[in-house]
């Protein structure tokens, strides 16, 4: 025991790269952080306080290696996950050592795009149509029914693996199979594809009423390049969409998470919107990726809206006025899509970093590295983050940018 106040303790479910500034930042908070990751060289590992090492899909075994940690090394006081998809793991972590935390159901629902959208219509929250499919066949027979673009996907996979639009030329036996692959329950459903601007929402929810300081424009400008993938460039803040539309999206975030019973805590929307009148396409119940929330919400905003996270984690209270944003300051995020092949050199990224307003410059590859398909997320080979005086400024620079960065292949 040492004579002062005990450090409080946050376990971080998953800690691949994109869990580092979180974990540095609850370093910074003053907090003993404990990472828990199945690759034993999961990057947080170099940072956190203490490791442990279960699969972060299997519940029960990350639950065991928690429970012998807080009986045996120390008490866990919170437990969360930033920019991995496992609401189940910390839901019933957290209902284990009776700690702040969303319910079971209520994680339940997010990892099952099915359930969830069942959930979303039985309580009015729109959604586009969907159906699950059980075969290839009865694909073909709802493709044959319906007259609208529709688009297929895993019931429960994540990063848009195997997500795929049933455009005229796409063989729906092979959809149907990538879809079913990309499912560790086998199933698949199939959904109207909506067009129209597509926006991200990050919100912390407190005892009831959503705050929402993540608002992204979603750039799909590669949609048609990777066809019949579904393969998003990055998004720019803050939203060009009218303010009307703007509070219509918070509005149905704040029903949708309450629909599914995320009542204090994180959710994260993928929102579409047709004639100004938005759709959810998921709602996850996690801290985002891809730098949202470590990175773009906070130079964005200001707002710190994963230190709050992180403190309601903690069952400490958070005001819904730190939730509000400071100013609006321009950020575009872009990828960098090499072609196929082997790395043999990345060149331009000393020197891009170095340009006024470049925030943020992430290499995923190094020489040696093979890139395939881009067929999903994951498959992209890093980004940028730019800031400037006004959106386009912003784009300009990071469109520059991932211009500039040279990743050769052979
Ligand atoms: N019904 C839909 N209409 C329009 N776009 C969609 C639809 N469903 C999915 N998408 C696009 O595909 C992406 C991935 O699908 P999503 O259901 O969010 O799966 P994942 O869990 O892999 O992110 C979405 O972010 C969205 O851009
Ligand atoms: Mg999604």
């Amino acid at each position: 025991m040492d004579g002062g106040m005990q450090k409080r303790t946050i376990l971080f479910v998953a800690g691949s790269i994109e869990t580092v500034p979180a974990v540095k930042l609850a370093n910074e908070m003053g907090l003993h952080t404990v990472v828990s990751d199945g690759n034993p060289n999961a990057a947080c590992f170099d940072i956190a306080d203490d490791r442990i090492v279960a699969d972060t899909y299997n519940v029960s075994q990350s639950l065991q290696q928690a429970m012998a940690y807080h009986r045996t090394v120390r008490p866990i006081d919170g437990v969360i996950c930033v920019a991995s998809d496992v609401p189940l793991t910390v839901a019933t972590i957290a209902q284990a050592l009776g700690l702040q935390g969303i319910s079971v159901t209520a994680a339940k629902l997010a990892s099952d795009k099915l359930a969830m959208k069942e959930r979303f219509v039985r309580d009015g929250v729109r959604v586009p149509w969907f159906t699950q499919v059980h075969s290839a066949a009865s694909l073909k027979e709802v493709v044959a029914q319906k007259e609208i673009l529709l688009i297929i996907k895993p019931v429960d996979s994540r990063g848009a693996r195997g997500v795929i639009r049933l455009l005229r030329n796409v063989d729906l036996d092979w959809a149907y199979q990538q879809a079913r692959a990309h499912s560790p329950t086998g199933r698949v459903m199939v959904e109207e594809f909506i067009e129209g601007p597509q926006v991200s929402t990050e919100t912390l929810m407190l005892n009831g009423w959503a705050h929402t300081p993540g608002f992204s424009d979603r750039n799909y400008s590669l949609l048609e390049k990777y066809a019949p993938f579904v393969i998003e460039d990055g998004g720019d803040l803050p939203s060009n969409l009218p303010a009307e539309v703007q509070d219509k999206i918070r509005t149905l975030v704040q029903k949708a998470a309450i629909s599914m019973g995320v009542v204090h805590g994180v959710v994260k929307g993928d929102i579409v919107v047709r004639d100004g009148e938005p759709m959810v396409i998921e709602l996850a119940a996690r801290l985002s990726g891809g730098y949202f929330c470590t990175h773009e919400i906070p130079m964005n905003t200001g707002v710190d809206l994963l230190g709050a996270a992180i403190r309601v984690a903690l069952n400490e209270v958070v005001a819904p006025e730190e939730l509000t944003p400071r100013f609006m300051k321009c950020i575009s995020q872009r990828y960098l899509f090499p072609k196929e092949g082997r790395v043999v050199a990345i060149e331009g990224v000393a020197s891009v970093s170095k340009r006024p307003g470049m925030e943020f410059v992430e290499i995923k590859v190094k020489p040696g590295d093979i890139i395939g398909k881009m067929e999903s997320h994951p498959a992209r080979a890093g980004l940028v983050i730019a800031s400037g005086d006004t959106r386009a400024q912003a784009m300009e620079r990071a469109a520059q940018a991932v211009q500039d960065i040279v990743v050769k292949v052979e």
